[in-house]
């Protein structure tokens, strides 16, 4: 599922790039114009180390290219046939989203425990970035976006589906090359649910965090940065190793 994930963001992430670029003349307030552009710096980093990460799924023969290909097609047709309006508000989505996402794959430890530590430190670098710029595209949408209030509560549901269409279509298809036949895949996805959504469930434990979008006065600072923020901070700080910052970051989440 992680490395599902990992297939969606370069490209997911150079479209959100492109989304905030449609509003950079538009933005007159300098501090602004700095977050959007330290966003787009953070962003095209993402991109390069996931797309690293997504050259060994390829060198294991996963079908990465046709992958990349449909989800283009995709992002091409929404850049070239929609709206500025829905286009920025879907990302202003997507980053509400990667942020509760970046909280919940960390705030336990048990999430990741079976990760490759590179695999669990590049995700751990992606979700601290992910908190210190969530509220950049939201800024943009509300400042001099435009969007209307029920274009943006429905990108919300539009992008929650197709990250998790995308995400658990695309492990089904990588398990399918691991080998696994059709009816493994089934348990697989049947076990694997109330992992996501039961009463303990990764997914179910940012409900009201991730409903809170659909407030009027909602801010994405209305909600804490991640417990353990300062650890991964402090432990690049000391070591200059992102790979010990992230195993740092990793072990001060709860079990
Ligand atoms: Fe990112
Ligand atoms: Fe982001």
């Amino acid at each position: 599922m992680f490395d599902a994930l990992s297939l969606t963001f370069p490209d997911g992430e150079r479209y959100f790039i492109e989304c905030v670029r449609m509003f950079r003349d538009k933005i007159d307030n300098p501090e602004l114009q700095k977050r959007v552009a330290d966003f787009i710096n953070q962003e095209a980093q993402h991109g390069i180390a996931h797309d690293k990460m997504n050259q060994v799924m390829k060198e294991q023969g996963m079908p990465v290219d046709q992958f990349i290909q449909r989800l283009n097609k995709i992002f091409k047709f929404e850049l070239e046939k929609r709206s500025p309006q829905y286009n920025i508000a879907m990302t202003a989505a997507a980053e509400h989203l990667t942020a509760l996402m970046a909280e919940t794959f960390y705030s336990h430890k048990e999430t990741l425990r079976d990760a490759h530590p590179y695999v669990r430190a590049l995700f751990a670098w992606h979700a601290i970035e992910e908190m210190e710029h969530r509220d950049v595209a939201f800024d943009v949408m509300k400042q001099v976006g435009n969007v209307p209030e029920s274009t943006r509560k429905l990108t919300l549901v539009w992008t929650t589906f197709l990250m998790f269409g995308f995400t658990i279509y695309r492990t089904n298809v990588m398990l399918e090359h691991d080998g696994f036949s059709r009816l493994q895949r089934l348990q697989m996805n049947i076990k694997g649910l109330p992992w996501f959504f039961g009463k303990r469930g990764i997914l179910t434990r940012m409900n009201k965090q991730y409903g809170d979008w659909f407030k009027k006065d909602f801010h994405p600072s209305q909600h804490p940065v991640i417990a353990q923020y300062d650890v991964w901070v402090k432990t690049l700080e000391e070591t200059g190793d992102p790979i010990q910052a992230g195993e740092a970051f990793w072990q001060a989440a709860k079990e």
